[in-house]
């Protein structure tokens, strides 16, 4: 590819000369201006390897055309000689503040012009070089990242799966919980970064029944209050699974983890938190995790019609639930009925964002409610 060189002076004849001269060996093109202004804009549009700006011109000299074109995007590297025949110092230094290169005489067909002039093309051929090289690296780490986000993101589904289908065979909690959470953070205004977060670690939140022998795990029957314990260490588990991970979303995790039982009220567990103690996450997946157990149909249970619901969030806010969560739930209810209807997704099918979590039934929803017999999830 031809070094691309930008050539602005008022003069005709030395424009046409500097054109000659800078393509007589055939390894540059030179687009010619008599106007700095235009060269400005059509320097906006196109990437230049090399410029040569004259000293003096009307409406815009030279200091100010050099000063302008280093504030253009991507221009801050490129090779900038002004030619002139003024060669005192104070010109010199003025071009060199403003950004210039170099100087060029100007003297047609003076041996120290051909040189500097062939030694700006190459260093203008150099930093073309370097700057496609930096691109590509810059391409290759973007996408070398990414592929790591999505990594990240389907082990965190996948982990999740496998707990879920311990106690389940259906496979949606997980998907729903995700997507309710997502409503809810959005909801609640938290920043974009974090709805998603949210939205990809929510899955992790019984990541700890991993650890639940099967015999109280699957138990048909209540549960005894020695068996209540047990399950109920699932949260501490589950945070100590994912606690202290490099990866910020398993550390995400780890909150929900160990917060998703936890009460507004402080009467939740594993350690009693109330109000803003429990990590907004958590808050955030223990509306979402109970509403979905509710409205789901369980082997000991029929689903919860959504109205009655949203009445025991709307009656639990502010003592189970945390007040702005269950409003920010309720406020966007006709996705709530929407998801709830229950569009099957392939867990690994991206849908409106980058991940799509998955399995069905709730946390603790099964254990506490089917073994005690109450239709309300959660301790
Ligand atoms: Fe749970």
């Amino acid at each position: 590819m031809l070094t691309q060189a930008l050539l602005v002076d008022d003069s005709r004849s030395v424009l046409n000369f500097l054109k000659r001269h800078i393509e007589a060996e055939g390894l540059v093109e030179a687009t010619t201006f008599l106007d700095p202004v235009e060269a400005l804009v059509c320097a906006q549009e196109r990437v230049f390897d090399l410029v040569l700006v004259d000293y003096e011109m009307p409406h815009m000299d030279g200091i100010s055309f050099i000063r302008t074109f280093r504030r253009l995007p991507g221009c801050t590297d490129i090779p900038i000689a002004m030619i002139t025949s003024r060669q005192t110092d104070d010109a010199k230094m003025a071009a060199l503040q403003a950004g210039a290169t170099d100087f060029l005489p100007k003297q047609p067909q003076s041996l120290e012009m051909t040189v500097r002039l062939r030694n700006l093309i190459q260093l203008g051929a150099a930093v073309r070089k370097l700057n496609d090289r930096a691109a590509h690296l810059a391409s290759e780490v973007a996408a070398a990242t990414q592929k790591l986000g999505e990594r990240e993101e389907e082990i965190i589904l996948r982990l999740a799966l496998a707990v879920e289908y311990r106690d389940n065979d259906t496979g949606e909690h997980t998907l729903r919980v995700a997507r309710y959470s997502r409503i809810i953070a959005e909801q609640l205004g938290l920043p974009a970064r974090l709805c998603r977060d949210i939205y990809l670690a929510a899955p992790l939140h019984d990541v700890g029944k991993v650890a639940i022998p099967d015999n109280i795990l699957l138990k048909p029957g209540r549960l005894t209050d020695e068996e209540m314990a047990v399950i109920r260490t699932h949260a501490t588990i589950g945070e100590r699974i994912l606690a202290d991970s490099s990866c910020e979303l398993i550390r995400l995790g780890a909150q929900i983890a160990a917060g998703h039982h936890e009460r507004w009220d402080g009467a939740g567990y594993p350690n009693g938190l109330e109000a803003d103690e429990i990590p907004v996450a958590a808050r955030v997946v223990a509306v979402a995790d109970v509403f979905d157990a509710l409205t789901t149909r369980r082997p000991y249970k029929e689903p919860m019609p959504l109205e009655a619901a949203r009445s025991y969030l709307a009656e639990n806010a502010g003592r189970q639930f945390d007040p702005a969560c269950v409003e920010a739930f309720l406020s966007r209810w006709d996705e709530v009925v929407e998801i709830a209807a229950g569009q099957r997704a392939s867990p690994f099918q991206r849908t409106e964002a980058p991940l799509a979590p998955v399995v069905e039934d709730t946390a603790e929803s099964r254990p506490v409610e089917d073994h005690s017999a109450k239709a309300v999830p959660a301790a």
